[in-house]
């Protein structure tokens, strides 16, 4: 969504490429909505053509996006709120960890609970819908400035998060929302630049996906999204191949709504449409937001009425669009739900009273008794493990870590205090940085600071603290008095929705800041380097400091869950779901930026994704690039082996999945895709001195195929397969089985426009990161 104000743009009424005719798949609720489809289609045949518009169509409200209710059915609208971590525009909500840390867990079961207890609180505070989780960005660019808000640049890894969250939102009766669909891979440009009188100059940065990258990396986390019964998605501000998000019939028609035969519906980022109603809704948009803002101006609203009624729009289309709408407000059981709680009108600015529309509509709204419901329960003990799991141990020479009582600390760093933060940029000076910002942010309730959370872990300890980044320097140094046992520096890397990050560095002077701390070694023998980051990091100073941390997005619970794998209470199990480079350059993939090339030309901002599958580690590892830290990789205070490779795979397999029997494949695509084709098990023995969770990841190098044709690179390893153990005592082990679906082991052919297992070896590798693959073997389904 768009932050902080919102740009309704000039129309452009065009039929170019990419937008379609009304080919869009009508709905029909396959794949479990059937009953929900039913009631939704009957609901819809009571409506009038303003009623079903006004589905269609957001309007000014309570909720940063609002559906009017309609009281003479019962319909009660709907609210829809930001954002993926938190419900941001809010009094007493939890702020959970972000999209990345879930990423940094490597564990199904968290990432599945976050989903459920952020789902709770929406519901709690009478939101129907979450403008989350987030899978675009996937991450191409190390500085993508909301690549923390998903999850990892990784598709399948992604592909989980994402699925798991939804999964668990969806199962507290909330509608979750997939975004941003899709290559919104920067911030940089992402929306048009607009004259004074809303016209278009120059139009947002276009990503040009070739069909195979697309369907193998970028599409590949909504795919299983929207086999986990995703109810809707939102188009982003982009273009994809020159044509906007959100007016792109390839993406919208074709692969969502046939290729993938989403059931729900397609809502616009806020602001994001720039052309009229026959073309988008043409090209599968169902849903304007945020809509007229309170006035007859809506490109959507009594323009669709009067377009059904001169026969330009057809009525079966609005009709589906409705019906796309109302199917998972009634499959979520949405007819019995709490009321708004009405602080979010407060802070939107919106009196509850005037504000609703004039046509006689209204939200289903609390009452002034029943306002800053405190909707957080224990979620607190969650957050602080959760945001624990995502932290990952990077170095800790000596086995520094676990601290063992220490008796004197020193703590380093603008990012080790404060309370609060800002409610929309918390990129306030003095404050641990525990969120991000812009509509993926939260507003804290209570935050917890590293600082106060070593004090209460350490109350007997000689504690001092230089928090002011800019006021360290060597004779600030020499007031500290005695030397430490060990010095704690926490870093931090803010990004936020409207720009991309101009560094992979730490903010705030913080080269300086461990130059300074390191170099005086009397004072501080033993460091700890602690970043909380929203991007991956380059560090350095790594070989000058004895420990380090990426600490990532925690959420609210910061500085506890930073306490627990410092003092050993919580044995760290976090992986990397990025590179870390020696060298920023070390990356491909950049933003594109033509800040400084504006030659006046409107269709200026190209992002060619010419380097297809290659990104992050796949990259490093063709190109032999020599990581700082892995993608995968994060230490433990134990150690793990992993031993006893067995692979089971089907063979003389057909190359295509079964053909489908009916005109659109239910919701995700073929199933027979996701039909399992192989296990791989090994045995992971805990072999060092505590107990602790081991993350073993398997990866597959797929056969080159020249006889297809296709000359796209193929990466030498790809993520297929991970699992988060229980806890091993010292000496334990267990059996971990992988399995692997066909579409794991398929590639995209361009040519056959389908999923296909290629012919030859596999390579199959498991080990505890994308570079530590002990074990290896082959397999093939067709020779
Ligand atoms: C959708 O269904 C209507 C009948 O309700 C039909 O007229 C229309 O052609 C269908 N659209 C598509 C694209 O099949
Ligand atoms: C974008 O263009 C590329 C290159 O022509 C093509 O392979 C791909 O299918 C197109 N994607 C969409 C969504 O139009
Ligand atoms: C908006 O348009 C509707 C339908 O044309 C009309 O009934 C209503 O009075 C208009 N409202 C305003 C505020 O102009
Ligand atoms: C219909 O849409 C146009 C832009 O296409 C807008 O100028 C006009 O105000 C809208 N009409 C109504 C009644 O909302
Ligand atoms: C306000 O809402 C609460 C909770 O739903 C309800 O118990 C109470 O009766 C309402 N009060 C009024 C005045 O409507
Ligand atoms: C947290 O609250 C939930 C819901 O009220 C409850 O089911 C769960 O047992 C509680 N967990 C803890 C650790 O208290
Ligand atoms: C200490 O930090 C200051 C800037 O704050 C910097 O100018 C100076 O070079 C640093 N000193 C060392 C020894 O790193
Ligand atoms: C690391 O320490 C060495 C030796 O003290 C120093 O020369 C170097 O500048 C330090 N590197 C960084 C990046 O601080
Ligand atoms: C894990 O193994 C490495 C390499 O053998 C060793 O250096 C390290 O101390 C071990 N860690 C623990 C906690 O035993
Ligand atoms: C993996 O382990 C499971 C459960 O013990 C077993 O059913 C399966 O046959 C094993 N697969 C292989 C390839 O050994
Ligand atoms: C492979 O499968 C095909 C089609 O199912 C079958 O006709 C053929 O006999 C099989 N070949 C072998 C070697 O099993
Ligand atoms: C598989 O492992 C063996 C033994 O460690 C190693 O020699 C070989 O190079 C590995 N193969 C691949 C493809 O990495």
């Amino acid at each position: 969504m768009h932050w902080p104000s919102l740009i309704i743009t000039a129309l452009t009424a065009s039929f170019a490429n990419g937008q379609g005719d009304f080919s869009t798949p009508n709905a029909t609720g396959a794949g479990g909505w059937e009953d929900a489809f039913k009631k939704a289609s009957s609901m819809t045949a009571n409506l009038d053509f303003d009623e079903k518009a006004f589905i269609a169509t957001g309007v000014n409200g309570p909720c940063v996006g609002n559906i009017p209710a309609i009281p003479r059915l019962g319909f009660k609208g709907l609210c829809l709120q930001d954002g993926p971590l938190s419900l941001r525009q809010s009094s007493y909500a939890s702020v959970f960890p972000a999209g990345l840390t879930a990423a940094a867990t490597w564990d199904k079961d968290l990432m599945y609970e976050r989903g459920v207890r952020i789902g709770a609180e929406f519901k709690a505070k009478g939101a129907n819908i979450i403008l989350g989780p987030v899978a675009g960005p996937l991450g191409r660019s190390a500085r993508g400035g909301r690549n923390w808000e998903g999850f990892s640049v990784d598709p399948y890894l992604t592909g989980v998060a994402f699925s798991q969250t939804i999964k668990g939102t969806q199962s507290q009766n909330v509608q979750a929302c997939g975004k941003h669909f899709i290559g919104n891979e920067q911030e940089t440009q992402r929306n048009p630049t607009t004259d004074s009188n809303g016209q278009i100059t120059q139009d947002a940065v276009s990503s040009n996906i070739d069909d195979r990258t697309m369907h193998e990396m970028y599409l590949w986390p909504f795919a299983e999204a929207v086999r986990s019964g995703l109810s809707a998605i939102m188009c982003s501000y982009n273009r994809v191949n020159q044509t906007y998000s959100c007016q792109n019939g390839n993406l919208m028609n074709s692969l969502l709504k046939t290729e993938l035969g989403f059931q729900g519906y397609i809502m616009t980022d806020w602001g994001a449409l720039h052309t009229d109603a026959i073309s988008s809704t043409r090209a599968g948009l169902d849903m304007l937001m945020p809509g007229p803002l309170g006035q007859n101006t809506s490109v959507f609203g009594y323009n669709l009425t009067a377009l059904v009624q001169d026969g330009s729009l057809p009525e079966w289309r609005l009709d589906d669009m409705v019906k796309r709408v109302l199917t998972p407000y009634f499959y979520l059981n949405q007819l019995d739900y709490p009321t708004v709680d009405l602080d979010t009108a407060q802070i939107n600015g919106q009196t509850w009273g005037e504000d609703i529309p004039k046509y006689g509509y209204s939200f289903n709204l609390g009452n002034l008794s029943d306002i800053n419901r405190d909707v957080r329960g224990n979620n607190s003990a969650f957050i602080r493990e959760m945001g624990a799991a995502g932290a990952v141990l990077l170095k800790n020479d000596d086995n520094l870590l676990p601290l063992k009582d220490p008796k004197r600390i020193i703590v380093i760093g603008n990012d080790a205090v404060g309370t609060t933060g800002g409610p929309y940029w918390p990129d306030e000076i003095n404050v641990v940085m525990a969120v991000g910002g812009g509509s993926g942010t939260g507003r804290m309730t209570n935050l917890v600071s590293p600082l106060e959370a070593i004090k209460q872990r350490s109350p007997n300890a000689f504690i001092q603290a230089l928090t002011d980044n800019n006021g360290i320097y060597q004779s600030t140094m020499n007031t500290l008095y005695p030397a430490a046992d060990v010095c704690l520096i926490f870093l931090k890397a803010f990004s936020g929705e409207g720009s991309d990050r101009q560094s992979l560095l730490p903010d705030y002077n913080a080269d300086s800041v461990v130059s300074n701390i390191t170099s005086n070694s009397a004072i501080c023998p033993k460091t700890v380097v602690i970043s909380h980051s929203t991007v991956p990091n380059v560090h350095p100073w790594a070989d000058n400091v004895t420990a380090i941390i990426a600490a990532h997005v925690p959420g609210e619970q910061a500085g506890n869950s930073i306490i627990d794998i410092l003092y050993g209470d919580i044995n760290p199990s976090g992986k990397l779901p990025y590179t870390i480079a020696f060298d920023e350059s070390d990356y491909n993939a950049p933003i594109a930026d033509f800040t400084n090339d504006n030659n006046g030309d409107m269709n200026l901002w190209q992002s060619d994704f010419t380097e297809g599958l290659m990104l992050d580690y796949r990259y490093f590892d063709s190109q032999n690039i020599q990581p700082r830290y892995e993608f995968g990789y994060g230490l433990s205070y134990t150690n793990f082996s992993i031993s006893n490779l067995q692979i089971a795979a089907a063979s003389n397999i057909s190359t295509y999945p079964a053909t489908l029997n009916s005109s659109l494949p239910p919701p995700g695509g073929n199933p027979d895709l996701y039909t399992a084709l192989a296990t791989v098990n090994v045995t992971v023995k805990n072999t060092g001195p505590v107990a602790g969770r081991a993350v073993p990841q398997l990866y597959l190098g797929f056969p080159s195929n020249p006889d297809s044709g296709d000359t796209t690179s193929i990466p030498p390893k790809v993520l297929r397969g991970f699992e988060r153990t229980a806890s091993l005592k010292p000496g334990e082990s267990i059996v971990v089985q992988f399995e692997l679906r066909r579409k794991d082991v398929s590639s995209w052919d361009v040519v056959s426009q389908n999923w296909a297992v290629p012919v030859g070896s596999f390579n199959v590798f498991v080990g505890q990161s994308s570079r530590d693959v002990p074990l290896n073997g082959t397999m093939s389904f067709k020779s």
